[in-house]
């Protein structure tokens, strides 16, 4: 090499050559390229991680050129309803798709990998991480020096679904959005198309039915009933049981047998626990309908006064019960309710 003509060109010079056979820029460049071929020969997009795969990761430099979003996975503990994992699994994996289909250049895509890792193969992952309990999903920020501490942990608590959370932690901590949502659609093509067969066969008949004002439409029974089961679909919570997919009820897991219809701390809620309230409110409901219509029309003083008296102390002793749950649940205290351990 001709030795420099002057001092600064030689430091550039220097400099340029140390950056050329630093091993940082090439090795993070040669990770890039296998996670994103490891990302495109998935087909949802996300990469099995394992020991030796994070160790390369995690000895790249902060920042990283990318960020890491980890779904931790126990295939052993699957079969346990109450953590919903494979639920939660195929979520993630949508969100995976779905950030691939709104970013298919390979350049965007290899900014965000999505990965899920399982604890049989993968303990020192785990421990690294220090994943106890599952369902456990971390976001790893390019920035991240500490994989543990420099993490952020999803909190689907306060999100009606987990693709709603991960989204918005992604773009609220990396700023990459995952766009729109590719979810497959709940009825395929021929359902639908059936269902339309179905519904033309049937329509000239339901017209003249309809017409002719003797059909289950016309009948007060029917909008009767209709109410009772908004009013009871409402109130024990069956929204948030779909939504959420709770299961009806939880075994408990140290003997194996007893059943728990109720889960103590807010919240959760199990599907029965709901029906059992829906019930309690619905008997309140079409107690107070009662009174209003049925024995305001009631001739005989006695028994207006016996029946109201009944529907009173039955109503008190439903809406008791749901004070009672709610505090066992929440510890809140009702206190026009909680006369009797004041004391407390
Ligand atoms: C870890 O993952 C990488 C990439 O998928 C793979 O090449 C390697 O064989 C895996 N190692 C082990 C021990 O499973």
């Amino acid at each position: 090499m001709a030795p420099p003509t002057n001092g600064g060109d030689g430091l550039f010079l220097l400099l340029f050559l140390l950056c050329l056979s630093t091993p940082r820029g090439s090795s993070s460049n040669s990770i890039t390229a296998s996670l994103s071929a490891l990302q495109s020969s998935s087909s949802s997009g996300v990469i099995r991680l394992n020991d030796t795969l994070l160790r390369r990761i995690h000895s790249l430099p902060s920042p990283r050129p990318f960020h890491l979003v980890v779904f931790f996975d126990a295939k052993k503990l699957h079969s346990r309803s109450e953590l919903a994992l494979p639920t939660l699994k195929s979520e993630f994996s949508l969100v995976s798709s779905s950030f691939l289909a709104n970013n298919p250049d390979n350049k965007s895509r290899s900014l965000l990998f999505f990965f899920d890792v399982e604890v049989e193969e993968s303990q020192a992952t785990f421990a690294l991480f220090d994943v106890n309990t599952l369902p456990h999903i971390r976001l790893v920020p390019s920035a991240a020096a500490d994989l543990k501490s420099d993490s952020i942990k999803l909190d689907a608590a306060h999100f009606s679904s987990l693709v709603d959370a991960m989204g918005e932690l992604i773009e609220s901590e990396t700023g990459i959005s995952v766009g729109p949502i590719n979810r497959p659609p709940v009825v395929s093509r021929t359902q639908m198309i059936l269902v339309m067969v179905g519904a033309v066969i049937w329509a000239p008949y339901a017209v003249r039915k309809l017409a002719s004002g003797k059909s289950m439409v016309h009948e007060k029974s029917t909008w009767m009933a209709g109410a009772v089961f908004v009013y009871f679909f409402s109130v024990s919570g069956t929204m948030f049981n779909i939504i959420r997919k709770a299961p009806m009820f939880i075994v408990d897991r140290r003997d194996g047998e007893t059943v728990m219809l109720f889960y103590q701390g807010a919240g959760v809620q199990l599907g029965a626990e709901g029906f059992i309230v829906g019930f309690l409110y619905t008997v309140v409901g079409l107690l107070l309908a009662f009174v209003c219509h049925v024995l305001v029309r009631v001739r005989d003083t006695k028994w207006q006064r016996i029946s109201m008296i009944l529907a009173l102390l039955l109503s008190w002793w439903a809406v008791r019960q749901l004070i009672y749950l709610n505090n066992w649940k929440t510890g809140y205290r009702s206190h026009a309710y909680w006369w009797r351990s004041a004391s407390h």
